[in-house]
C-alpha cells in the first residue's frame, strides 16, 4: 500500500525550516490517564502521525513540546528535543518553551499541533509556498470550513482577503462566530520574527491563556503581512474528544482504504475493513468483509482472506487462503498458497509454501513443512507454564486429526501422525506414529444393550 505521507519533498522558498509540535495539553475532554496526543490512529499514537508527515518536508529540526509526567510520550519521540511546559498557560506560551531547542534557527517555523493529526503534507507544502509568496507574509495560518465551527478560532479577514485576526469562540461577539472560516492551529512564521511577536503576548482573554492566535494581530501591528491557505474540513479535526477520535479514525481508515483499492485489491465491503497504518496488500488480493489487519500485516499478490479473519503481524505470501475466521497472530508468515482455514489459530509460526492448516487448531512456536496437513482439532501444545518449546512438522508431513503435539518435538518429513495421538517424541521421517489406545468392539453388542435396557424401563 502506498502512503503519500512518507516520500519527501522539494520543499518550497529553500529557507531552513524548523517544526513546533505543540502536545503538552494533556486533553481533559477525552477522560483519559493517557496524554491525548498518544492516543491511537489506525493502530498508532496520533503524534507519529503528525511527525511522519511533517517529516516529509525534511525539517532541518523537529522539536516536541511535552507536558511535565509525560516521560512515555518524550520516549515515544525520540530522538526529537522535548522541552516542557510546566504549566498549560496556552498555545502561545508552549511555542516560547521552544525557544532553548531552536537555538539560533531563523527560518521557517512550522507551527502543529499534536491534536490535529489528519494533516496532509501537500496542504503543508502550501503552507510554506504561500510564507514565501510575494507579500513576504510573516505569518500564515492553514483555515478551513468545518460543517460546525463551534469552538474553533474564527479567522477575521480584510477587505482585500488578507488575515486581520483571530478571534477565538469564548471570546467572540456572535457577528464574528457567524465568520465559517476556522483556525487549524497549524502556522508558518518567518523565524527571525517569532520570539520577538511571542515576547508580546498576553493574556487578557476568557482563558486567561498566552494565546498563539495572537501572533497575527501582533504581525500586523508590526506591519508585516499576514495571510490565510484553506484546505480541506477533513484534514483538520482537532482531535479534543473521545468523540472526535472516532471521526478521525474514520478519516484515516477511509484513506487507507481507498489506498488499498487504488493499489490493486478488492475489497468486497471496504467499510467493514479495517487497516492499520502500516498495512500492505498486494494486487489481486480479494479482502472479504469484516477483516481486521492490526499492525506489521504484509499480504502478497492473489490471496484470498475470507471473512472475519484478523491479522497482526503477519505475512502471507502470495495465492495463500486464510479463513472465514481464522486469527493470525504476531510473528507468522503463512507461504505461498498455503490455506489457513476457519477457527484456526497460529501465532509465531512458519507455515510453508502449500501446507494446509484448515480447521479449529491452535499452532503456536512452529514450523510446518511446505505441503504439511495438519488435521482438524490439531494443537501444539507449546507451553508447560514455564517455557515456549518448539514444534517442528516436515514437508509433506500428516497429522491426523485431534492430535497434540507437546513440544519440543519433531515429526520428520513425510511422516503420519494417526488422528487423535499424543506425540511426545520425535517421528522419523516417513514413520507412522498412533498413541491411541486400541479399539475393542464386541459383536452385537449394541443390540443387545438396547435389549436390556428396554426389558428393564418403568412401564405406565
Ligand atoms: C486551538 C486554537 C483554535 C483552533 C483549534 C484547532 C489557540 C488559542 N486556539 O484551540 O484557534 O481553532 O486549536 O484545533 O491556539 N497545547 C499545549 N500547551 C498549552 C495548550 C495547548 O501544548 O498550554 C497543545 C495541546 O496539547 C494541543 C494543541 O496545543 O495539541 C491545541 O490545544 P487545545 O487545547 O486543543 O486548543 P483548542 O482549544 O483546540
Ligand atoms: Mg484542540
Amino acid at each position: 500500500m502506498n502512503h503519500t505521507e512518507t516520500g519527501t519533498r522539494d520543499r518550497p522558498g529553500g529557507a531552513a525550516l524548523a517544526v513546533v509540535v505543540l502536545a503538552a495539553g494533556q486533553g481533559t475532554r477525552m477522560r483519559s490517564a493517557l496524554p491525548k496526543v498518544m492516543h491511537p490512529l489506525a493502530g498508532r499514537p496520533m503524534i507519529l502521525q503528525v511527525l511522519q508527515t511533517a517529516n516529509a518536508l525534511s525539517p532541518d529540526r523537529t522539536i516536541v513540546v511535552v507536558g511535565p509526567n509525560m516521560p512515555s510520550l518524550a520516549d515515544l519521540v525520540t530522538p526529537h528535543p522535548t522541552p516542557v511546559q510546566t504549566e498549560q498557560l496556552g498555545t502561545g506560551h508552549a511555542v516560547l518553551q521552544a525557544r532553548d531547542a531552536l537555538g539560533n534557527h531563523s527560518g521557517d517555523v512550522l507551527i502543529l499541533f499534536g491534536d490535529t493529526p489528519l494533516l496532509t503534507v501537500d496542504t503543508l507544502t502550501a503552507v510554506l509556498a504561500a510564507r514565501h509568496g510575494p507579500a513576504d507574509p510573516a505569518v500564515v495560518v492553514l483555515g478551513f470550513r468545518p460543517d460546525d465551527p463551534g469552538a474553533y478560532g474564527r479567522l477575521v479577514l480584510a477587505e482585500d482577503g488578507s488575515l486581520v485576526k483571530i478571534v477565538e469562540a469564548r471570546d467572540a461577539d456572535p457577528e464574528t462566530l457567524d465568520i465559517d472560516l476556522c483556525n487549524s492551529g497549524v502556522m508558518a512564521v518567518d523565524g527571525t520574527v517569532l520570539f520577538e511577536l511571542l515576547d508580546q503576548l498576553g493574556n487578557a482573554n476568557a482563558k486567561g491563556e498566552y494565546y498563539l492566535t495572537d501572533l497575527v494581530a501582533l504581525a500586523r501591528a508590526a506591519g508585516r503581512n499576514t495571510a490565510v491557505v484553506e484546505a480541506p474540513a477533513d484534514e483538520l479535526l482537532g482531535v479534543n474528544s473521545r468523540a472526535d477520535l472516532a471521526i478521525a479514525e474514520a478519516v484515516m481508515q477511509d484513506r487507507l482504504r481507498a489506498a488499498a483499492l487504488s493499489g490493486g485489491a478488492t475489497l468486497v465491503d471496504p467499510k467493514t475493513v479495517w487497516f492499520s497504518h502500516d498495512t500492505r496488500i498486494g494486487q489481486d488480493t480479494i479482502v472479504s468483509p469484516n477483516v481486521v489487519f492490526g499492525s506489521g500485516v504484509t499480504i502478497g499478490d492473489g490471496v484470498d482472506v475470507l471473512p472475519f479473519s484478523h491479522l497482526e503481524g503477519v505475512t502471507v505470501a502470495d495465492g495463500a487462503r486464510i479463513g472465514p475466521y481464522a486469527r493470525l497472530r504476531p510473528g507468522t508468515n503463512v507461504g505461498a498458497g498455503a490455506r489457513i482455514g476457519n477457527f484456526v489459530e497460529i501465532k509465531a509460526a512458519e507455515i510453508e509454501a502449500g501446507a494446509k492448516v484448515n480447521h479449529l487448531s491452535y499452532v503456536g512456536d512452529a514450523h510446518v513443512g511446505a505441503g504439511a496437513n495438519v488435521g482438524a482439532g490439531t494443537i501444539t501444545c507449546n507451553y508447560d507454564g514455564f517455557t515456549k518449546s518448539l514444534t517442528e512438522i516436515g514437508a509433506g508431513a500428516f497429522i491426523g486429526s485431534n492430535s497434540a503435539l507437546v513440544a519440543p518435538v519433531k515429526v520428520g518429513d513425510g511422516a503420519i501422525v494417526g488422528a487423535g495421538s499424543t506425540i511426545t517424541r520425535d517421528v522419523e521421517a516417513d514413520a507412522m506414529a498412533v498413541t491411541r489406545a486400541d479399539q475393542k468392539s464386541v459383536a452385537s453388542g449394541a443390540k443387545r444393550f438396547r435389549e436390556r435396557r428396554r426389558k428393564s424401563r418403568p412401564t405406565g
